[in-house]
């Protein structure tokens, strides 16, 4: 991934070389975000370690920061990597593009010190300009929020220009109609009214029409790609299953916001909204798993009848890590959302650590696996190797995230069952009652366990980041 800075084998391609540039920012901004993560299970336990120097409230507020930050650096890397693959052509605007990466990194440099440095102080108009916005997951003060809306417009602007000019494949069409929806979306979460109803509803559309609809197209457009690139799926047949996709993602997840809407002061009707249309939002998560094991069977099954042997994969690190995408989302978000999205169930479910279950479980699961795996394909591109093949980094990195997050997920699941059990169902959900499940065995050793969970699965970044680093050039010389 390094040394592919000045020796890339991309002939050219600007395109891939800004993606790659991308991906970089994204891993360092991953191993921020785990890093807070521990600081901040750290203090579950220990709740006075860091008091006043590195608050909670901070270290929380930075995990998810910087989880949504890297994942739309991915994203971002992603699109410009497939760009000229798909169109045919190179990247429109590219300079400005490179131009705004930079003036990106740097702001989200300035926005991290300044959480950092600024811990505690006054609520007021200035402070929503420079400091913090106060709405979980986009904090980013107003000046960067600004900010960002016009970097993005740069990179919309070249995306959107190299496919009028290139070729049009329904997985670039797809791309272009959602990445509108989801850089337009943002605008939602920006402007700011007094009355915090008013205001969850609206950041709701950021959030939740993000991850549940544009982020879940957006990653089935990756995963498009992906296929015919890694297992030589055909097009035809994955497009086909796209657009199946797309519908249904679209059909259940813009309504499915309702369950976001059962206890903020919306009106009674969302009850049913959100009920009905969030329960059918798994669907297309089935759909999405059974596509990619269908096509990878597939052509699995062609290879061998032709007397081919071993994968048809000429990327098993990136495969490996698609495939667990496709599970993951749907355990993540499919499973572990239905679970507590009808009213009858979030009425005990809500606010408990079991929110927190679902949100690592389904970020990791639909998000983090698959943009990791587009990293391994821009390293295989960026050395310019035929067959990229797992090495026992990859392995190592791959398993221990994945067994960490899901080892997390079910700590915390097992605590949120005993704050419903306990301070929901038996205290009746009192201040007092709050206070006595946090203090119970169950919850007490839940938090433990998710803390040496939280240490496997940094311990898999370690060999993730170690593999990223060395697999390309090692790879190419094994080849030559
Ligand atoms: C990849 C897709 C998904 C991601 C990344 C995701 C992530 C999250 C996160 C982080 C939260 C907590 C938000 C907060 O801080 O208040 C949340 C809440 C919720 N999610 Fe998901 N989710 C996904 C898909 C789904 C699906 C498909 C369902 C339903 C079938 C679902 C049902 C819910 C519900 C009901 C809540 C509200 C929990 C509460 O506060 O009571 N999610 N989701
Ligand atoms: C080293 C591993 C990790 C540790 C120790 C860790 C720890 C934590 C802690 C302590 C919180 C605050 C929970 C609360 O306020 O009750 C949190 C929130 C969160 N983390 Fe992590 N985390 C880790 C990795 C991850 C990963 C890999 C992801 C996703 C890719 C993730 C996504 C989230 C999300 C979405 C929330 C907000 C959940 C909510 O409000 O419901 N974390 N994490
Ligand atoms: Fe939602």
């Amino acid at each position: 991934m390094l040394t592919s800075i000045k020796t890339n084998s991309f002939e050219g391609s600007k395109s891939k070389e800004l993606g790659m540039m991308y991906f970089r920012v994204a891993i360092v901004l991953f191993g921020a975000q785990l890093l807070m993560g521990l600081i901040a299970a750290t203090q579950f336990l220990a709740p006075g370690f860091l008091f006043e120097l590195f608050d909670f409230s901070v270290a929380r507020m930075v995990h998810i920061n910087a989880l949504v930050v890297w994942m739309l650096y991915a994203m971002i890397g992603s699109v410009y990597y497939m760009l000229p693959d798909e169109t045919g052509i190179e990247t429109v605007g590219i300079g400005l593009g490179k131009l705004a990466f930079w003036v990106l990194t740097a702001a989200v440099t300035v926005v991290v010190l300044v959480y950092i440095l600024v811990q505690v102080g006054p609520g007021t108009e200035s402070t929503i300009w420079l400091i913090n916005e106060g709405r979980e997951y986009l904090e980013a003060p107003r000046w960067a929020d600004i900010g960002i809306v016009v970097v993005v417009l740069v990179f919309y602007w070249n995306t959107f220009m190299t496919y009028m000019k290139g070729k049009q494949t329904g997985i670039m069409t797809v791309m272009i109609a959602n990445l509108m929806a989801l850089a337009g979306l943002y605008l939602a979460g920006m402007f700011f009214t007094d009355n915090i109803s008013m205001d969850q509803f609206w950041w709701w559309w950021v959030i939740h029409l993000w991850v549940e609809a544009t982020w879940e197209v957006f990653v089935g457009t990756l995963a498009a790609y992906a296929l015919i690139k890694i297992i030589g799926a055909k097009r035809e047949i994955v497009e086909m299953w796209l657009w199946i996709e797309v519908l249904m993602l679209f059909g259940s997840g813009i309504l499915g916001l309702g369950h976001h809407y059962f206890w903020i002061g919306t009106p009674e009707y969302w009850w049913e909204i959100g009920a009905l249309f969030s329960s059918l939002e798994p669907v297309p998560l089935i759909a999405m798993f059974v596509h990619v094991l269908y096509d990878w069977g597939k052509e699995q099954g062609i290879a061998k009848a032709e007397g081919k042997t071993g994968t048809v994969a000429n990327n098993t690190p990136a495969l490996s890590w698609i495939v667990t995408n496709a599970f993951g989302n749907f355990l993540g978000a499919g499973i572990w959302g239905f679970f507590h999205t009808l009213p009858q169930v979030n009425i005990y479910t809500h606010g408990t650590q079991f929110t927190a279950a679902h949100g690592h479980l389904s970020f990791y699961g639909a998000y983090a696996t698959i943009l990791i795996g587009m990293m391994y394909m821009g390293i295989q591109g960026a050395y310019g190797i035929k067959e990229l093949k797992s090495t026992f980094k990859s392995k190592m990195g791959i398993f221990l995230t994945t067994f960490g997050v899901l080892g997390m997920g079910v700590a915390l699941t097992i605590a949120g069952y005993e704050q419903v059990l306990v301070e929901r169902a038996e205290l009746g959900a009192g201040w007092n009652a709050f206070f006595v499940a946090q203090e119970l065995p169950w919850y007490v050793q839940a938090q433990l366990w998710r803390a040496i969970m939280g240490v496997v699965t940094f311990s898999g970044f370690v060999y993730l980041v170690w593999d990223l680093l060395t697999i390309g050039a090692a790879a190419k010389k094994a080849e030559a």
